[in-house]
């Protein structure tokens, strides 16, 4: 048959695949979130994340390096106190875990990867959430921002290249850059959690971090119901407070809200695949309904395709390693 256009020409090798593809990912593309832990002596798993563990900072120090060598882009460090108060105080005092591990990854790896914290105080707080309560039990959010301008300048001080404000509070990024160039702290950046639902998805992460939470954050967290608008006007307000990069969370269930980020954005858009994504594809995987590898580059990909420049995955290394390239 003399068909005028025959797509599948441009489907028949692999090499021709790779050449007519639009979506690349590179290790350089990828942050890979880790935990690390206060009061242990070895990495303990982490039930509802297979192959993900909460480290001791000698292990998080193995990961870093081993990050470096793949050649990620960056590193993500959440914090898993010992003890918890009304005030999150380990995460600004400089002997927090957070910060102390902040040091040692940045003493072994120097500028060979970028080192990021996550800025917020939920893993810090014996309530749960993300910020400090007034009186009546409801999130401040002013005070709350008194709390991360401080967490900020522990963080940069012990080496962080990035902080990740995760907490949702309004005015947290223009709050966050006055404090840190008031202190010196100029070269350290704001990546915006900008962009950030009240996700189911996130479940398995509360076990990963010991949370205490009880309740929701949707008094902070955006509504999943809410339109494209509101997640533009978020981020509309992070780019005038002075936001580096910008992020969409979670990944896969929003990826409609990541491309019309995308499109309007003029610094790096990131998109974090959240723990529920993750360990949806494990599970699965583990009961023998999905190829785990196959399906797991297949999400980035589509994350890659919407529109992030930049992705956030606790596949991070086995990508690396072994997908890409
Ligand atoms: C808050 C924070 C959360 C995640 C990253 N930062 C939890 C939440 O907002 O409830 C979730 C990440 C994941 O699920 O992988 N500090």
């Amino acid at each position: 048959m003399q068909l005028p256009v025959r797509p599948r020409r441009l489907r028949a090798t692999p090499a021709m695949r790779r050449l007519v593809t639009d979506v690349r990912l590179h290790p350089g593309d990828l942050v890979l979130p880790v935990f690390v832990r206060e009061g242990i002596d070895a990495p303990q798993p982490i039930r509802t994340l297979p192959g993900v563990v909460q480290h001791t900072r000698a292990s998080l120090v193995a990961t870093a390096k081993e990050a470096v060598a793949a050649g990620l882009g960056g590193i993500m460090l959440f914090g898993v106190p010992e003890h918890l108060d009304a005030v999150g105080s380990g995460a600004d005092d400089p002997d927090g875990i957070l910060n102390v591990a902040l040091k040692d990854v940045r003493d072994a790896v120097g500028d060979d990867i970028v080192v990021m914290a996550d800025l917020c105080l939920d893993e810090f707080t014996d309530h749960g959430h993300c910020g400090v309560l007034d009186a009546a039990g409801r999130v401040d959010n002013d005070a709350t921002l008194e709390r991360y301008a401080s967490m900020a300048l522990a963080q940069a001080a012990a080496g962080a290249h990035v902080l990740g404000p995760s907490g949702m509070m309004d005015g947290q990024i223009g709050v966050l850059r006055a404090a840190l160039d008031g202190a010196g702290h100029e070269d350290v950046s704001l990546f915006a959690y900008a962009v950030k639902y009240a996700s189911g998805f996130y479940g398995p992460f509360r076990e990963a971090v010991n949370s205490q939470l009880k309740g929701d954050r949707r008094t902070y967290q955006q509504d999943p119901a809410a339109g494209v608008a509101e997640a533009l006007r978020e981020v509309r307000l992070d780019l005038d407070e002075g936001a580096d990069m910008v992020m969409v969370k979670p990944g896969l269930p929003y990826l409609d809200v990541l491309r019309a980020v995308a499109e309007v954005s003029d610094v790096p858009v990131a998109s974090y695949q959240v723990s529920g994504e993750y360990a949806m594809v494990e599970f699965a995987a583990q009961a023998g309904a999905l190829d785990r590898d196959r399906v797991a580059l297949e999400s980035l990909l589509a994350l890659r395709r919407a529109g992030a420049q930049i992705v956030l995955t606790y596949w991070a290394l086995d990508a690396a390693r072994g997908w890409i390239g």
